[in-house]
């Protein structure tokens, strides 16, 4: 089965109580049956709070990156922790995109579950369990592969060891991560013990060095100066470790970096890889692009500096319902901190929809939210404002990522709010 027969599977799952925010009746039904009904999400009987992910806004921002990575010749491996949606996956594999990076080995089995067949993981992997299953996969399958990072000795020994043990047969490809300064998170500090890890890497037989990588979200103290800087330095180690030899059983040299705060710094400094031994696979990673935001990454997007490259648009709006008006300043919404992310800047009111007539109004200026508990959010309202108990709220939110872990199927909506769809969440 390929990955888009897997993901058609996922319209043959039922409804039911797992997932909040979907109509109580359609309980029993396919999720492809109630996507077939085209129901509205204002009054097809989804309860309150619903997240909706726009249609439109999602379409524009897989184009955008689609169209930019292709202006600045970068390739691309979508972080795919940001939705853990295996068809936002495929959406983006069918754009062409070379492959999904993940974080962690859960979410690497989510995606081989769904016919991922080539996977950029993000991050150390020291875990015999995993390393075991992913030696195993490998093995069995030639068309499915992993990449992984290296950052110490003692963890390219655990690795050998455990692959070793196993008998595993196709080594492991490995790029070593550069860490983006000192008091970084991950990655080593220093090029000479860049190079130690990479000499290791070198001498086990069970692992291949295939390139470098690193994450320029964690240069301390960002500013297009020093994110820059990192990035140079981590070509030179690039150019370093070809010298000593580091990738003579590598067939192209991975160099990646990217999240959605910096990819045109990344831009800049991929397109001036100098010449290698073997071609150059620069390899964009950005994932909350996605979706996009109504605060943190719109406040951040590398788009603020470059408009003529494209823009994004924020996908998600949180609907979410006054319960209870007992002040003139004041009003509850029935969705907290189990519903809406607040790690990175609390949910934004956007738009009002009267529970009288079913008309629609931009939210009012002071409309705002001053905190959530786990389940309300707390409206600091205009006093002249007339939103009453009943009164649907959409929210802008901010992070992507913490959004979609606490939503498991996600109406996709029109702008006139028919449900063409649902993407199914992992974690
Ligand atoms: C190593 C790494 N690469 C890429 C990304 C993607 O960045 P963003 O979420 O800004 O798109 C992240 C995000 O945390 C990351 O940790």
């Amino acid at each position: 089965m390929d990955i888009d027969e897997r993901i058609a599977a996922l319209d043959g799952e039922r409804v039911d109580h797992r997932f909040k925010g979907v109509p109580a009746d359609a309980e029993g039904l396919t999720v492809g049956e109630l996507a077939a009904q085209g129901r509205s999400l204002f009054d097809g009987g989804f309860g309150t709070p619903v997240l909706a992910l726009s249609e439109e806004a999602l379409e524009h921002n897989l184009t955008a990156l689609e169209e930019y990575t292709a202006k600045y010749g970068l390739r691309f491996a979508p972080h795919g922790k940001t939705s853990m949606a295996p068809q936002l996956f495929a959406r983006q594999l069918a754009r062409g995109a070379w492959g999904i990076t993940l974080a962690m080995p859960h979410q690497v089995r989510v995606a081989r579950a769904f016919g991922v067949p080539r996977i950029f993981l993000a991050n150390e992997l020291v875990d015999a369990a995993a390393l075991r299953w992913i030696g195993a996969e490998q093995d069995a399958d030639p068309d499915f592969s992993v990449v992984a990072y290296v950052d110490s000795l003692r963890g390219v020994e655990l690795m050998d060891a455990t692959l070793r043990a196993a008998g595993v047969r196709r080594a492991l490809d490995v790029v070593v991560e550069l860490g983006a300064g000192q008091g970084a998170r991950t990655g080593v500090r220093t090029g000479p013990e860049a190079e130690a890890v990479a000499a290791a890497v070198a001498a086990t037989g069970s692992l291949r060095l295939v390139g470098v990588a690193g994450y320029e979200g964690e240069v301390p103290g960002a500013d297009p100066e020093r994110v820059r800087a990192y990035l140079r330095r981590l070509v030179g180690l690039a150019a370093t470790l070809d010298r000593a030899g580091r990738f003579a059983d590598a067939a192209e040299i991975l160099v990646s970096a990217g999240g959605s705060a910096w990819f045109d710094a990344v831009a800049d400094v991929f397109t001036d890889v100098p010449e290698l031994s073997r071609p150059v696979l620069p390899l964009l990673r950005s994932g909350a692009y996605v979706t996009h935001d109504d605060d943190h990454y719109r406040q951040i997007t590398p788009f603020n500096r470059v408009p003529q490259d494209g823009d994004l648009q924020p996908a998600f709006r949180l609907w979410a319902q006054v319960v209870s008006r007992p002040a003139p300043d004041q009003a509850f919404l029935n969705a907290g901190k189990r519903d809406a992310p607040y790690d990175l800047g609390l949910p934004v009111p956007r738009t009002v929809r009267s529970a009288r007539d079913g008309s629609s109004r931009p939210a009012p200026e002071g409309l705002e939210v001053a905190k959530l508990s786990d389940q309300h959010a707390w409206l600091r309202v205009p006093s002249d404002d007339v939103l009453e108990v009943g009164d649907w709220v959409a929210l802008g939110l901010s992070h992507p990522c913490t959004t979609f872990d606490k939503w498991p199927l996600i109406p996709v909506t029109r702008a006139d709010g028919t449900v063409t769809s649902y993407v199914r969440t992992f974690f």
